[in-house]
């Protein structure tokens, strides 16, 4: 298998694995706690330790995704491999395009959403500023709109991982080596 030429540098790796954790994380809690708020209709401490911890970690990636974005557009992205074929880069860059898109949307409708309701207090210690006005008949919708947002966005991690793995065991170029969190040795 032959090593990429290019790698993402320090922080944009260490960017990219952290988001992953934290929608490791984030991801099923949003599950966990609707099943057991909406479905089952416990509001217990445990309900609302879910809520606070989704809340704050979907925060949370709403600023590593900004910083991400920055860190980008400041040092730059490396070119793409040569001899890549052009449909393998198109549709590599939408997934990415897409990816950052909804790594924004499905934060900000979550907290657009608890804006409304109004729902920002985390673990009873702090509370997120409002981003907009009370309007809870609305914030039903916002809330549907951040879950279809959220699959979507879980679609599209999917194909991205595919993608990487399509590289790695297919066509064997080595490229999951440009985001690999250690050094590549070329
Ligand atoms: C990338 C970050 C996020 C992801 C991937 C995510 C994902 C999810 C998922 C999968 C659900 C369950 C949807 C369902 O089946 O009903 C959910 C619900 C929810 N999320 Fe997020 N979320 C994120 C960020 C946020 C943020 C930043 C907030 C608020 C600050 C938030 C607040 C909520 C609330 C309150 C619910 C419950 C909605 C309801 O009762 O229908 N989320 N989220
Ligand atoms: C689970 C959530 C994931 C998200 C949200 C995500 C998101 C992204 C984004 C936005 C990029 C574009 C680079 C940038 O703008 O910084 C990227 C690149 C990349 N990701 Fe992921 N990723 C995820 C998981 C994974 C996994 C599990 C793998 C490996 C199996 C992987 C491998 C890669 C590789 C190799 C690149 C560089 C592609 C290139 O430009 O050649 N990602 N990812």
């Amino acid at each position: 298998m032959q090593e990429p030429r290019h790698q993402y540098g320090l922080s944009a790796r260490i960017l990219h694995w952290l988001t992953v954790v934290m929608l490791l994380l984030t991801v099923p809690i949003g599950f966990a706690m609707t099943y057991r708020g909406s479905d089952l209709k416990i509001w217990d401490a445990t309900t609302n330790t879910l809520y606070s911890s989704h809340k704050l970690l979907g925060f949370l990636i709403l600023l590593i995704v900004v910083a991400r974005l920055i860190n980008n557009r400041i040092s730059g992205t490396p070119p793409d491999e040569p001899g890549m074929k052009k449909i393998f880069k198109l549709a590599a860059h939408s997934t990415h395009h897409i990816l950052c898109l909804l790594l924004l949307l499905v934060p900000v409708t979550g907290w657009v959403a608890i804006s409304m309701l109004p729902a920002l207090n985390i673990f009873g210690l702090f509370s997120l500023p409002a981003i907009t006005s009370p309007d809870q008949k609305l914030s039903r919708l916002i809330f549907d709109y951040h879950a279809y947002l959220a699959y979507a966005l879980l679609a599209v991690i999917a194909a991205h991982i595919a993608g990487a793995l399509f590289h790695q065991f297919v066509l064997r170029d080595g490229i999951i080596r440009r985001m690999w969190p250690s050094r590549s040795s070329s």
